[in-house]
């Protein structure tokens, strides 16, 4: 496909990605912005798909943040739909998903989505844990303030319940109780569009991630841009404040 493939015997575990640059994309064309979505929604699983193909274990897709629901009431419908669909049509393919042997989980608060795209999210969910080889992490109504919040809630309701004590409290407790519990950091997070910032993604988790950013807008990324990031990744000297 490509001259520029990596070599895949040193990945990254986990790749984080903030699909940005729907809307742009878009008005590039003369669409609405709802076309940028699901020219994205698109993107989104072809990327999936072949990071499970080049055997990375953990990718994460920053799909719908807390801040989203501030966008005009038509938009947030039209991305709720393009969720709901690409769930229907996840739960279709049977098949391709055990081929695939990819688990798919949501991050973010289920609270406030809409009650039919929850019991979507939990179907997947429930139907997709038997597998391992991939964990697809889905950052749907999330926020990495909100997690965090939300861990302290937690960690707070097992000190009252005297499930463990303060002295107890360390960063892995953190870890523990954010919706990522169990799996690993991202090693590189990726933005594309043209933008240098987080916006409220994986505050807590991103503490040692390497960055990646690229003008692409999320529509038109590709795999090649996938093996771009892996080749970076493989240059880049992380000394977690060693030496
Ligand atoms: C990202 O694309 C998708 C979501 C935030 C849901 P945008 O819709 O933010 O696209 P731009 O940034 O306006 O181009
Ligand atoms: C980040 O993109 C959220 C998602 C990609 C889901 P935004 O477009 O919402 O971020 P800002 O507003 O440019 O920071
Ligand atoms: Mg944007």
């Amino acid at each position: 496909m490509s001259n520029n493939l990596p070599h895949f015997d040193v990945l990254p575990q986990h790749i984080a990605f903030i699909m940005d640059g729907n809307g742009r994309w878009a008005k590039q064309r003369g669409l609405e912005r709802s076309e940028g979505h699901k020219a994205g929604a698109k993107t989104f699983r072809r990327i999936t798909e072949y990071c499970a193909d080049i055997g990375i274990k953990y990718v994460t897709f920053y799909a719908f943040s807390t801040e989203n629901w501030n966008r005009p009431k038509n938009e947030v419908q039209a991305l709720m739909k393009i969720f709901k669909e690409y769930l229907l049509e996840a739960d279709d393919r049977e098949r391709e998903n055990d081929i695939r042997q990819s688990r798919i989980r949501f991050i973010g608060e289920r609270e406030g989505l809409p009650q039919d795209l929850i019991k979507l999210i939990e179907k997947a969910e429930r139907k997709s844990k038997k597998y391992s080889k991939i964990t697809v992490n889905v950052a749907l109504n999330y926020g990495g303030r909100a997690e965090i919040t939300h861990a302290v809630k937690e960690i707070v309701s097992k000190v009252q319940k005297g499930e463990i004590l303060i002295d107890e409290i360390s960063e892995q407790t953190i870890s523990d109780n954010i919706y990522t519990a169990g799996q690993p950091d991202p090693d590189i997070i990726v933005r594309p569009s043209g933008e240098f910032r987080l916006s409220n993604f994986l505050q807590w988790q991103s503490a040692y991630s390497e960055f990646w950013f690229s003008d692409v807008l999320w529509p038109d990324f590709t795999e090649e841009n996938v093996n771009d990031i892996i080749n970076d990744f493989q240059k880049r000297n992380r000394r977690f404040g060693g030496v």
